[in-house]
């Protein structure tokens, strides 16, 4: 932890984690529901914080890094500013997901759980989510598309890429400039 009098933002999360420990740690699923409040607190389970659980829980960091890989729910490495979760739950996985899957890692040049050289998609797949009726499906963080189709990938790519020009536009106030395609590099910086 930072050696600051003010107590910095991560300080506080590293003390809500021990919290959640200290309550949950020892009943059964007591782990997952750890490393569920540790990704909820930090955006994914870095190295630092494998450790930490760890040490906290005496537990082997190879037992703690185990678990956060084997369960989907887990992510290691940072994610992107939008998730894009492909659905592959078996009426979305009849339905073409698998195509869909491929088309959005084809474009944005990433395979599962990866992120784009830009920072802004990560690619996962998912479980059934509950919603079979709007399959084949997505959800981009909290956003739902439904009933998608190979021609629909390009066009929600480039929506959130348009949201994000209108969003850095407002910021500098210029004038949003829509993509034409995805591109996977930086812009440069102002
Ligand atoms: S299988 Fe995709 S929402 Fe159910």
């Amino acid at each position: 932890m930072a050696k600051d009098n003010k107590m910095s933002v991560i300080d506080r999360h590293y003390l809500t984690l021990d919290k959640i420990i200290e309550r949950y740690g020892d009943r059964p699923g007591g782990l997952i529901r750890v490393l569920a409040k540790a990704q909820e607190l930090f955006g994914y389970l870095s190295r630092e914080v494998q450790i930490h659980v760890a040490e906290k829980m005496c537990l082997p960091v190879g037992h703690i890094n185990g678990v956060a890989t084997f369960y989907s729910q887990f992510i290691t490495s940072p994610r992107g500013k939008y998730t894009i979760s492909v659905c592959l739950g078996t009426a979305c996985y009849v339905k073409n997901g698998q195509n869909v899957y491929d088309r959005f890692s084809k474009l944005l040049g990433v395979e599962e759980n990866q992120n784009t050289e830009d920072g802004m998609f990560t690619l996962r797949s998912t479980r059934c989510i509950g919603a079979c009726s709007l399959a084949p499906l997505i959800t981009v963080n909290e956003d739902v598309h439904g009933h998608l189709t190979l021609n629909d990938v390009a066009r929600i790519t480039g929506q959130y890429q348009e949201k994000e020009a209108e969003v850095e536009a407002a910021d500098v106030g210029a004038e949003p400039v829509g993509p034409t395609g995805y591109q996977t590099q930086a812009s440069p910086p102002n």
